[in-house]
């Protein structure tokens, strides 16, 4: 495949899997490894290891998940150099503000046994409802991560769970755009407002619960599209995100489902199949909104 427009992002094959490319010109595989929960009941180190194996080369982490030192041991005894691998993490909702967010971070740097990131986000918006202050809160976060990017510690910065009307606040105030916005996207659930708003402003999408934490695998329409090309409805999933030019998180803690899940560059979705999967009325989601976040 050659270099092609895809929602706004440049997308061209490298390797295994085709790239990203981000507003500031740097790359990212157009599927990622999400970890969050990788640890219960498994070693998280062992997990992060066996999707490197697999092939992912963009880890999504953050400060919240409790598992930074796994998965940053993990990429410390892979035969992978660390500068293939691709390592986000996010400041949590208790550290956001400037001062607050840098200390955050070399926190993070120094779990993760690294000495700078990838991307990094702010992992929710403040909550309108419960800080007044909202739109400053999310400001000085920011102004802390456009420092983090100016300095070279983070290579990309971006923001997570942020509505329309986050974006449109920060843009107010900040120096730069976020060059991803990771939300929650999957069939039955792909946020269309603030999706076309990014995609509008050239903000590459992360889609978190990709199979929507498995809830949207036994809908009927899905299971007729994957049989009908031989795939998964997992695949059906993350293919469906890919041709949108999202980059999907799928976790698993299985290295057979770890392979499947980026197994998806052998087939394309028809416009039609795309339409009639964005179609889908809502199924699937989580409930969680920034305006009910508790965390
Ligand atoms: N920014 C945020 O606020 C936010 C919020 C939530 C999640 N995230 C990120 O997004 C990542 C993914 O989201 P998620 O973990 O909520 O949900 P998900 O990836 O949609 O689903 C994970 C679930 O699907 C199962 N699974 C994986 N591949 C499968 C397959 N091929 N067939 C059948 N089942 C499969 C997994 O089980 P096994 O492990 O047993 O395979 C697990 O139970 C997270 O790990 C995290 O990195 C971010």
């Amino acid at each position: 495949m050659g270099n092609i427009l895809f929602g706004g992002n440049k997308i061209f094959r490298l390797w295994k899997m085709e790239n990203v490319i981000l507003a500031n010109g740097i790359g990212l595989p157009a599927v990622g490894f999400g970890s969050y929960k990788v640890s219960e009941g498994q070693d998280g180190t062992r997990v992060v290891k066996d999707a490197l194996l697999a092939g992912y080369r963009l880890i999504d982490t953050a400060a919240m998940y409790k598992n930074e030192e796994q998965v940053g041991k993990a990429i410390k005894e892979s035969v992978i150099p660390r500068n293939e691998i691709l390592l986000t993490s996010k400041v949590a909702n208790t550290d956001r503000g400037y001062d607050s967010t840098l200390r955050a971070f070399d926190e993070s740097l120094r779990r993760l046994g690294t000495d700078y990131l990838d991307l990094y986000l702010i992992h929710w918006p403040a909550d309108k409802a419960r800080e007044k202050d909202w739109r400053n809160v999310n400001a000085e976060t920011w102004r802390a991560l456009e420092r983090l990017l100016k300095e070279g510690r983070a290579r990309a910065i971006g923001v997570s769970n942020f509505m329309k009307e986050h974006l449109v606040a920060l843009s107010e105030t900040a120096d730069i755009l976020p060059m991803v916005n990771q939300i929650e996207f999957h069939p039955g659930w792909m946020q269309r407002e603030v999706y076309n708003w990014c995609v509008g402003y050239g903000i590459v999408i992360e889609g978190w619960s990709p199979l929507g934490r498995t809830r949207v695998l036994n809908d009927p329409l899905l299971i007729r599209i994957a049989e009908r090309y031989s795939k998964s409805v997992a695949q059906i999933c993350l293919r469906w995100a890919v041709q949108l030019g999202v980059i999907p998180l799928p976790k698993s803690v299985n290295p057979e489902r770890m392979k499947s899940n980026i197994d998806i560059f052998d087939f394309t979705l028809s416009e039609e199949d795309m339409k009639l999967i964005e179609s889908m009325p809502a199924t699937g989601e989580s409930g969680l909104s920034p305006d009910n976040i508790t965390f």
